[in-house]
Order: structure tokens, then sequence, then C-alpha cells
């Protein structure tokens, strides 16, 4: 929160007060960390979802804004995503802030990976963040203002790891949506960025450890971490602090990139350095 001029006396304002946001997969991890930032600092939230976190979570964001709703939709669903962004728009009579989280991440090698398979991160990765720009951009071209964050990853973007191609696939095109939206709607005030998120530590990531190791996952998550040049996985709570600089006035001519949180992970290292840090 910051404090206003000397006229606010004292008033506290955040730094989306008032606004209205709508976020896909807000009902856990970093979704719903940045739920929580948003509704922290002032903004109506409503949260996308499909399981029944999305009530533990709406109660949860209740605390800070007491306006917080839980919407259970499938992002692949088009007519659906459409009908829940016009009702919430209908409601506030605007939408400001569009932050799209949902997605899903399952190894598996190429030559595995049938239609189905591949249709299901498309539909969901892909199509669900393209639904969602699809349903909230019209309303912000109506009142010339938006802010739109989509989460991509390091991985399709920047690196690249085996098992991967159908999630990196989605994620190359999610980056590349974002800048071209960004460039379709820079004349509207609208802003569009990505965040390309390293190793964060969310239910999709435990998943995954889960996965590799169903005895103890805890060592892979160790594993991951001590390879991370900042010697730890992100959080929900650091997730939601980047979703709220792309989000608020404070980025208002930041528009088109692949913001990296990541713990330094993909920066490369000079071959034979040699170095030990203490
Ligand atoms: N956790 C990581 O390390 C990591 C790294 C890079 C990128 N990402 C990306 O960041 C985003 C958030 O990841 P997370 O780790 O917080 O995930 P998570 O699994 O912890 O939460 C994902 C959320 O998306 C929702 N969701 C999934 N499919 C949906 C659907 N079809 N319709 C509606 N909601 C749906 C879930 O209900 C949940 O709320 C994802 O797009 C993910 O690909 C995560």
């Amino acid at each position: 929160m910051i404090e206003t001029g000397k006229g606010g006396e004292g008033l506290r304002r955040g730094r989306v007060e008032g606004k209205v946001a709508v976020i896909t997969g807000g009902t856990m991890g970093m979704g719903f960390g940045s739920a929580c930032a948003l509704a922290r600092e002032g903004a109506h939230v409503t949260v996308i979802g499909r399981s029944d976190a999305g009530l533990a979570a709406a109660d949860e964001l209740r605390k800070y804004d007491e306006s917080a709703e839980f919407v259970r939709m499938d992002v692949s669903d088009a007519k659906g995503m459409k009908a829940v962004y016009d009702e919430v728009a209908a409601k506030y009579g605007k939408i400001d802030i569009a932050v799209n989280a949902a997605g899903v991440g399952r190894q598996m090698r190429f030559t595995d990976v049938d239609e189905d398979f591949l249709d299901m991160y498309l539909n969901i990765n892909f199509k669900g963040m393209w639904n969602a720009c699809h349903a909230a951009i019209p309303h912000m071209v109506k009142r010339n203002y938006g802010k739109i964050v989509n989460f991509s990853s390091v991985t399709g973007v920047m690196v690249a790891d085996p098992g991967m191609t159908a999630y990196s696939s989605t994620k190359g095109a999610i980056m590349g949506m974002t800048k071209a939206l960004a460039s379709e709607f820079a004349a509207n005030n609208i802003t569009v960025n990505a965040i390309l998120p390293g190793m964060v530590d969310t239910p999709m990531a435990r998943r995954g450890f889960a996965e590799s190791d169903p005895v103890n996952p805890d060592a892979i998550a160790e594993a991951i971490a001590a390879q991370i040049p900042m010697k730890r996985m992100g959080t929900i709570e650091e997730a939601g602090a980047v979703a709220l600089f792309l989000s608020c006035d404070d980025s208002a001519y930041v528009t088109g990139i692949g913001l990296v949180f990541d713990g330094g992970s993909t920066l490369p290292e000079t071959p034979g350095s040699g170095w030990e840090p203490a």
C-alpha cells in the first residue's frame, strides 16, 4: 500500500485501488498469489478455476476484498469465458486487469505424445489465455485502459527440457501472442506483458516432484533448489508481487515484455570461470 499525498490525511490507497481484476487459475499457486496481491492493494478480484479449491481461495481473498468471487469455469471454454468477463463488466462497469495464470504442466516423451494430449495442452495452456484476452480486451478498449499479464515460462522461451515439447510449445506461443497483442493494443492504452517463471514452489511444481519420485518428492525439490543460483525456488507471494507490478500503473510504459522471474536460473555462466561462491 502507498500513502496518498498530504490531502489524503492519513488515507491509504492501494496501487490498484478500485480496479476490477479477473484472474484465471487464481484459486491456487501463482494465480492465487497474484489475486492476494491485487486484493490487498484495493482491487475487486474474481478468480476463475476448475476445482473446489476456489471456494477456500475466495474465502481467503475476502479478508482483503469483501467483493472477491470465485467462478468455476474451464478456461478452454471460449463462450463460457466470454460470459464470465461480460458478467464482471456488467457488475462493475469495467474490467481493468486480466491476469492469466491457468495452466497445466506434465512431462511426456515427444514420441508418446498423442493428439489428445497435445489438444489438451493447446486448449488449456494456449487457448485458455487466448480466450481470457479475447474476453477481456473489448471491455478494456471501451475505456481506453487495460493491463494484461500472461504467465508464460522460461521453458519454451529461454530454455528447453526433454519431455516438455507440448508445454514448451504453448509457453512459446503465449509469448508470441503477448507481443502481438501489446503491439495491436498499445494505442488503446492497454499493456500486455508476460511473466517467465523459473521454478516456483506451487501445487503444480509439487505434483511434478511427486511424479519424478513418489517416495521422496522433497529430495527432488531440494536438488532443484540447489541448482538455482539463489539456492531456492520462488514463492507464490513473490510471483504475486511481479504480477502486481505489471497490473498497476508503476508499469504504465512497459508493454510486450517477458519479465524473467527465476532466481537467476537462466543466467549463463562463463565456461571455465572456475569461481566458487562462498
Ligand atoms: N510452478 C512453476 O514452477 C512454473 C514455472 C513456469 C511457469 N509456470 C506457469 O505459471 C502458471 C501458474 O502455475 P502454478 O505452478 O501456479 O500452477 P498450479 O497448478 O499450482 O495452479 C494452476 C491453476 O490453474 C487452474 N487451472 C488449470 N487448468 C484449468 C482450466 N482448464 N480451467 C480453469 N482453471 C484451470 C487450476 O485450478 C489452478 O488454480 C501456469 O500457467 C504454469 O504453466 C509455472
